[in-house]
């Protein structure tokens, strides 16, 4: 039943002819010159920068990589692999990938629309001296590639692809899928004529599976000169199964129109049945280990033939060929004459390839073959962003110094769309940048005029950067654009009239205060203007110079003085300040935490170590391996992000690690731990806390929530307020950590942000998050709340005793009574003010409501929390029996307290 429709499905290989039998009379005579390395490029991947040399081999120079990426480092190769293999020169060193999603090399002045043969290399070698295999996807621009699994540390895996290349240069990207760093040892590129392998075209492409070439070679990889575009045909042969045989004579190339040639040397060696076999067949077969490809697009084979015996009179060589599975071939390879034999359209991949020749009965010699090539088909569809808009951005991106993951296509694929930017995607058509946000992204210079080359952006956002000189009139001249932000630089000159007239009727939102000097209208530009300010500046700057050389005086005799006593204070400090914003690798983690020996605790985000820096100051390392790509990038952006987020009431993040799939983020350390051991932890002999404290302790964290709702631009929620998340110093003062589940939340869109999974903690969970995965602000001030009870009373979140009751609900049980002291920690012995006491129960009641609404923001709650400190201050003097005194009269008041 499959049968015929497998026939109809299979394509059928086509014979070419013996018209290049006819044409082989004009065959050039080549001379002794090798071909023309024209057009090829080599890259030793991890060379120093400038050195190249010339391959022992092929005798082709291979080049540094430097000037082909911007990212990734160098690496050698580990001692250990060094000296196996009689290794070529570019396995000694790769270029490895660590810190970015994508790494991607350009490959420049190339013929758009030429077909081209890549070529990668890959040989791990324990270069990162980890021991531990990674698994990446390669990309060929903007279309996948193939996945590279490494799967032993000294083999070569090899990626090749034969492609069309539309544009005048080509990416070739390395892209983290979560299982280890990628790396490269070798990339090359080698021109095509474009007759060659008439499968490829603009929208598929060929990715290599292998490329034999079969007899006896004495082991030897023929390549560039004897194949003239540097393939690589790897020898098989095998004495158990096959007779080899082989020729002195030069088998004629197969040229003309339909040329698809194998060069002579490859053709020159066959391997054919054993002498003494009964059969008549000859099998390739070989597991293809393609899981990475699509096998939906097909599998190619093209097979080389050429007849290598002079056979007597009545002798017939022919034989049927068939490949996986597919159709039978009869043939009769010609003497001397190269042919090769492929599919013209892709069939269907097998997990092993065949390529079966057996001999009909006519045949009175057994069959032969000389070579072949077997491939996969991918889809090279996906196009790159609309090529002006590439190099203006490109452009930009060398003017400021871009790094982020400003790296290969800025929009394509989707999932890899450059920081700050935004694209239009159409069916048909490349994707344009629509809209460009630098805001505060330390851009310095002027502004670049090839802003003006994106013909289809709409919004250009380059406030708060240190940007100068004039803006450029040509802005105006952007059709689609409707924002220009150029707040808080330093741009000078006045509004080109171009951009002044667009904003006035309304067309352009035109942004530019804290532009210092910046004419706003010409009137304000007048020379005689200037010259009253020069004045005025001249009277207020020669003063205030003369007071900061006379400071810096003062502060450089001081700091030498320093020195001389030998104190390592000062550079310890810079060195704190070089850390800032650091990655580390895992190697460093091993050695910053001995070994991960000490654990500190297990967090939302894994577990936590102790650790030291190499200048002494101890920090807090939270460790854990990621599960997938997604967390990788979630992680990298939050890490980032919260590197930038400094208060005093906030952990501070000393630096982070991504390094194959670990993740770790490294904390400064905070010695006395967190807040919920210190309100009823393990150690009973703990001196408890104060009222004074705990009203402090409650009014720093308030003060650091404030700050991530208030400050932070775009605001955070914490998403997971808790006392075991509130840390304290040595000082006992107290800094908010474990932002690493923070999420920034957009105002503009919606009050609220959805998410997918609750993230939080048991006991702190405001019930609208619980319950509909509603979330903002007012969801940490819930969290809060409990906190504050929790500060107040020492008891925890859920409390079992005879029945299981939560800390908000067990409050106002107690508290409907009027009574506070039922619910005050005892611990405290009744030392405190009570007023101050009732006030902080009523702020943490509010917080605990029920409707969002009815919620204080956590400005509210640090203001209040302040005002019960006052009350707290003025009390400080009182004696104890005083102090009952107040507590019996203020705590027997009615109170009216709102209910759940
Ligand atoms: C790699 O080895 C070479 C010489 O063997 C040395 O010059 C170079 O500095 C090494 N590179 C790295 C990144 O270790
Ligand atoms: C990589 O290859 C190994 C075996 O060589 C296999 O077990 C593993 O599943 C492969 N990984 C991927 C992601 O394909
Ligand atoms: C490329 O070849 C495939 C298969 O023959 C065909 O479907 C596709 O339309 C071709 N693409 C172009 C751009 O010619
Ligand atoms: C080719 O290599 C194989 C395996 O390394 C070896 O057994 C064989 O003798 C070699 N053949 C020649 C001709 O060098
Ligand atoms: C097989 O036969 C050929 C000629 O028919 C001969 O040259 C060759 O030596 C034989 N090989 C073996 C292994 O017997
Ligand atoms: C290869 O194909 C031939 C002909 O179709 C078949 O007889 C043989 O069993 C196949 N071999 C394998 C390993 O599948
Ligand atoms: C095989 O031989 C038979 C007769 O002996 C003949 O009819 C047939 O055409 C031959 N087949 C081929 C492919 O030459
Ligand atoms: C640009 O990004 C910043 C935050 O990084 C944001 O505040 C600002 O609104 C963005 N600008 C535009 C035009 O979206």
């Amino acid at each position: 039943m499959c049968a015929p429709s497998k026939m109809v499905r299979r394509s059928s290989l086509t014979l070419l002819l013996c018209l290049a039998a006819a044409v082989a009379g004009v065959l050039q005579v080549r001379g002794q010159r090798a071909p023309s390395l024209e057009g090829f490029i080599t890259i030793d991947c991890g060379l120093p920068e400038q050195s190249s040399y010339v391959d022992p081999v092929t005798k082709i120079r291979a080049m540094s990589d430097a000037g082909f990426t911007d990212a990734g480092y160098n690496r050698n190769t580990s001692a250990e692999y060094m000296g196996q293999l009689r290794m070529a020169p570019n396995y000694h060193n790769v270029r490895s990938f660590p810190d970015t999603d994508r790494g991607c090399y350009t490959l420049p002045s190339l013929t758009p629309g030429s077909k081209y043969l890549l070529r990668a290399l890959f040989r791990y070698g324990n270069y990162d001296g980890l021991d531990r295999l990674p698994v990446f996807d390669l990309y060929l621009g903007v279309n996948f590639w193939r996945t590279v699994n490494i799967s032993t540390a000294e083999g070569v895996v090899q990626a090749e692809v034969i492609a069309v290349v539309l544009d005048d240069s080509v990416q070739v990207c390395l892209v983290n899928t979560g299982s280890g760093t990628p790396f490269i040892s070798s990339l090359a590129l080698r021109p095509l004529e474009n007759t060659l392998y008439r499968q490829v075209n603009a929208t598929q492409a060929l990715v290599l599976v292998d490329r034999r070439n079969m007899g006896d070679t004495g082991n030897f990889t023929i390549r560039y000169p004897d194949d003239p575009y540097d393939r690589a045909w790897l020898p098989w042969s095998n004495p158990k199964l096959w007779l080899d045989i082989s020729t002195k004579e030069k088998v004629q190339e197969n040229i003309g129109s339909l040329r698809l040639h194998a060069p002579s040397a490859v053709l020159q060696t066959a391997v054919t049945v054993l002498n003494d076999s009964e059969s008549k067949t000859v099998e390739l077969s070989w597991k293809t280990e393609m899981d990475h490809v699509d096998r939906m697009l097909g599998c190619v084979a093209i097979l080389y033939f050429a007849e290598l015996q002079i056979l007597a009179g009545d002798a017939v060589r022919e034989f049927n060929i068939i490949v996986d599975d597919g159709p039978n071939h009869p043939y009769r390879p010609k003497y001397l004459v190269g042919d090769a034999l492929y599919d013209v359209k892709p069939h269907e991949c097998l997990s092993r390839y065949n390529i079966t020749m057996v001999a009909t009965a006519n045949s009175t010699l057994p069959p032969t073959i000389n070579a072949f090539e077997y491939f996969s088909v991918i889809s090279t569809a996906n196009v790159g962003t609309d090529l002006q808009d590439v190099s203006a951005i490109n452009a930009i991106k060398v003017k400021y110094q871009m790094k982020k993951n400003w790296m290969g296509d800025p929009c394509a694929p989707k999932t890899f769309v450059w920081d700050g930017l935004t694209c239009s995607y159409v069916i048909s058509g490349r994707p344009r940048i629509t809209s460009i946000n630098m805001s505060s992204g330390g851009l310095k210079g002027d502004i670049s005029s090839y802003f003006a080359d994106l013909k289809d952006i709409q919004s250009l956002d380059l406030s708060y950067n240190k940007l100068t000189g004039s803006i450029p009139n040509v802005l105006a001249q952007l059709p689609s654009l409707v924002l220009l932000d150029l707040t808080g630089n330093q741009i000078n000159g006045s509004i080109p009239s171009g951009l002044l007239k667009r904003s006035q009727d309304g067309t352009l939102t035109l942004r530019y205060n804290k532009n210092p000097n910046l004419c706003i209208d010409n009137n304000s530009c007048q020379p005689t203007k200037r010259e009253n300010n020069f004045k005025i500046v001249v009277c207020i700057v020669v003063p205030i110079v003369a007071v900061v050389v006379i400071g810096a005086l003062v502060v450089l005799l001081i700091l030498m003085v320093r020195k001389k006593k030998g104190s390592t204070k000062s550079s310890k400090q810079q060195d704190r300040q070089h850390l800032d914003n650091h990655r580390f690798t895992y190697k460093e983690l091993e050695t910053i935490t001995d070994n991960f020996k000490i654990v500190l605790g297990q967090g939302g985000f894994g577990t936590v170590y102790d650790g030291f820096l190499q200048d002494g100051t101890q920090v807090a390392v939270k460790l854990r391996s990621q599960s997938s790509s997604q967390d990788v990038r979630e992680f990298l952006t939050e890490a980032q992000t919260i590197t930038k987020i400094h208060h005093k009431n906030l952990v501070s993040l000393v630096g982070y690690c991504k390094d194959g799939i670990y993740l770790a983020l490294v904390y400064e350390h905070m010695s006395k731990g967190n807040l919920e051991d210190k309100l009823r932890g393990k150690n009973d002999k703990d001196v408890s806390l104060t009222w004074r404290q705990r009203l402090c302790i409650a009014l720093q964290s308030a003060q650091g929530l404030e700050y991530l709702h208030k400050s932070c631009s775009p605001p955070f929620v914490h998403r997971d307020v808790k006392t075991s998340n509130i840390l304290l110093n040595k000082n006992l003062e107290a800094k908010v950590a474990d932002f690493g589940l923070m999420k920034a939340f957009s105002k503009e869109d919606d009050t609220h942000i959805s998410t997918v999974r609750v993230i939080g903690t048991r006991g702190y969970l405001a019930p609208e998050y619980a319950a509909a995965l509603q979330l903002n602000e007012k969801s940490d001030v819930y969290s809060f709340g409990v906190v504050l009870l929790e500060v107040i009373t020492g008891q925890p979140t859920i409390l079992e005793s005879t029945e299981v009751i939560h800390i908000v609900q067990w409050a106002r049980l107690h508290l409907s009574g009027g009574n506070i002291e039922e619910v005050v920690d005892g611990r405290m012995q009744g030392d405190f003010n009570v007023n101050g006491m009732w006030k902080a129960m009523d702020l943490a009641l509010k917080c605990t409501e029920h409707d969002p609404a009815q919620r204080p923001t956590m400005t509210d709650v640090a203001a209040q929390l302040q005002y019960c400190l006052e009350l707290e201050s003025e009390d400080q003097n009182r004696g104890n029996a005083n102090n009952n005194f107040h507590m019996m009269k203020d705590s027997s008041r009615d109170r009216d307290l709102p209910m759940m």
